[in-house]
């Protein structure tokens, strides 16, 4: 069984959609379950989207981050000492992927150095979820989204989907195509979560 579950992937790959139906699927199943996202709705998490919105310095976008998710990890942490099941949609690895991706030639190995600074302060998940497709599909879902944020351009998609790829290698991590249909996916991460 494994109990601290991330969903990652870029702007417009489904996982928002596929976590909320294995959330339900979970609970149907009579498990004790919990959804919960980043950037949160805290008020660090609030400072977070301020930041993404108003195009801070990346540094300052990356730590709060990384802030936002310290506070979250205490949440996290009660959660799972009270036996719950905790399902996160975007966790540390949206952090490693997409700052990575900013701080390139700002500082030397941004993933390593954002992993670094994260390592002593959160919880690693169990297992990890990573809804793959090309930027430019992902891209053609989410037009229809009444407004694009700085983060949702092409070039810049490719470049934190490479980086995702990076961090895939890591045992954790479930690589998902994320073209397939979302009842597909659902029952697979179900079935990957449970054991079944
Ligand atoms: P997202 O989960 O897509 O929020 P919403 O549901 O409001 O669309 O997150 C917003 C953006 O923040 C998204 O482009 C990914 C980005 N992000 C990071 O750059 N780093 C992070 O650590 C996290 C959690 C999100």
């Amino acid at each position: 069984m494994r109990r601290f579950v991330t969903f990652e992937g870029i702007d417009g790959s489904g996982k928002s959609t596929v976590s909320k139906g294995v959330y339900d699927r979970l609970k149907e199943m009579g498990y004790d379950v919990v959804l919960t996202f980043e950037p949160t709705d805290g008020f660090v998490g609030e400072t977070v989207r301020r930041c993404i919105e108003e195009n801070c310095d990346p540094v300052t976008t990356a730590l709060l981050f990384i802030g936002d998710r310290v506070e979250h990890c205490k949440e996290i942490r009660e959660w799972l000492n009270n036996g719950k099941i905790v399902l996160c949609d975007r966790y540390a690895d949206s952090t490693y992927a997409y700052q990575g991706a900013q701080l390139e030639n700002v500082v030397e190995k941004p993933m390593e150095w954002l992993q670094s600074v994260s390592k002593e302060f959160i919880i690693l998940p169990e297992k990890t979820f990573l809804f793959d497709l090309p930027p430019k599909d992902a891209l053609d879902r989410i037009r229809m989204r009444e407004r694009l944020i700085s983060f949702e351009r092409e070039e810049f998609l490719i470049r934190v989907r490479e980086n995702y790829l990076k961090l895939a290698k890591e045992k954790r991590f479930v690589v998902l195509d994320a073209g397939r249909q979302v009842g597909e996916l659902v029952e697979e991460c179900v079935k990957e979560i449970t054991g079944d």
